[in-house]
């Protein structure tokens, strides 16, 4: 099975900040690096470090070849990325303090370009059980909801970042969603319904530092959060989501692949980065918290 993920890719400048910066403040770094990023490859990466097949479906600029270079050194499946020559690749500039919380300003460059037949030419390979995976840093996503589900795929959202009218389209082609608590109530306000009673097979809802609630059939299962002291929260939310899906592609039962997928998110907040420090299945099993 294969977890087809269009997804947006990026190239995260990380500041280093004592505070995020505040309207009209001038604030100085104490570090800058550069690193692979977007939640689309931070997910491609953390479902092929969990043992996925997982094929990146997207777009940078002439200046990243070295984003397509580093996601098939960590073992995706870069063979729909598309090279466009006039415009740059997705940027974040992402500012982290001293807690490990963060903002993140984005540039859409190259992932709000990525051409339809390459997203169809993906999707043609696909096989009945595969995965749909996105999240709103692209375009077309209904269009590509639309045609997997034709295909008999499972189709997954990672409703990030957030936007209740984009959420609400895509939703009536939905198998699996996954949002946080303050869009999962902004949702339930732009669609007058509740969370569980929304359509979609499987909707986890991440609390944060209080785990992560999983509804299903009707009924709702808590899973607590992994005592760790985080030093980067960034790409978290995303390593959790690539390792759910990787571990259901698998056959995994959902109550392990959320299990598994907790333990990928808290050891991801003890490092410094996004795609290039996301752990691998090994890392994660043998981590002790
Ligand atoms: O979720 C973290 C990601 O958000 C970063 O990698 C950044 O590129 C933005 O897309």
């Amino acid at each position: 099975m294969a977890i087809y993920n269009l997804g947006s890719i990026n190239a995260d400048y990380f500041y280093q900040v004592p505070h995020l910066p505040g309207p009209g403040e001038t604030l100085a770094a104490t570090d800058v690096t550069r690193g692979l990023g977007g939640k689309g490859a931070n997910m491609s990466v953390a479902a092929a470090r969990a043992g996925a097949h997982a094929v990146h479906v997207g777009a940078v600029g002439a200046d990243g070849a070295w984003a397509i270079q580093r996601l098939m050194e960590f073992g995706v499946d870069t063979r729909h990325v598309a090279t466009l020559a006039d415009t740059p690749m997705g940027q974040a500039v992402i500012t982290v303090d001293a807690a490990g919380e963060n903002s993140i300003v984005l540039l859409n460059g190259a992932n709000h370009q990525i051409p339809q037949n390459i997203i169809s030419a993906a999707l043609s390979e696909a096989s009945p059980g595969d995965t749909l995976l996105m999240q709103n840093e692209t375009l077309n996503q209904v269009e590509s909801a639309n045609i997997a589900k034709k295909l008999g795929l499972y189709v997954a959202y990672a409703a990030a970042p957030f936007e209740a009218e984009a959420a609400k389209k895509v939703l009536p082609f939905l198998d699996f969603l996954i949002l946080n608590e303050i869009e999962a109530a902004q949702l339930e306000e732009a669609t007058k319904t509740k969370p569980e009673a929304l359509g979609v097979t499987d909707v986890i809802i991440t609390l944060g530092a209080d785990g992560a609630r999983w509804l299903h059939n009707g009924s709702a299962r808590d899973f607590p959060a992994m005592p760790v002291t985080p030093v980067d929260t960034t790409g978290a939310g995303d390593t959790f989501t690539g390792y759910v899906l990787a571990a259901r592609d698998r056959s995994l039962p959902m109550q392990q692949c959320i299990a598994l997928a907790m333990r990928a998110g808290a050891l991801m907040v003890t490092r410094q980065g996004t795609a290039d420090v996301i752990p691998d299945l090994k890392d994660v099993d043998e981590a002790r918290f």
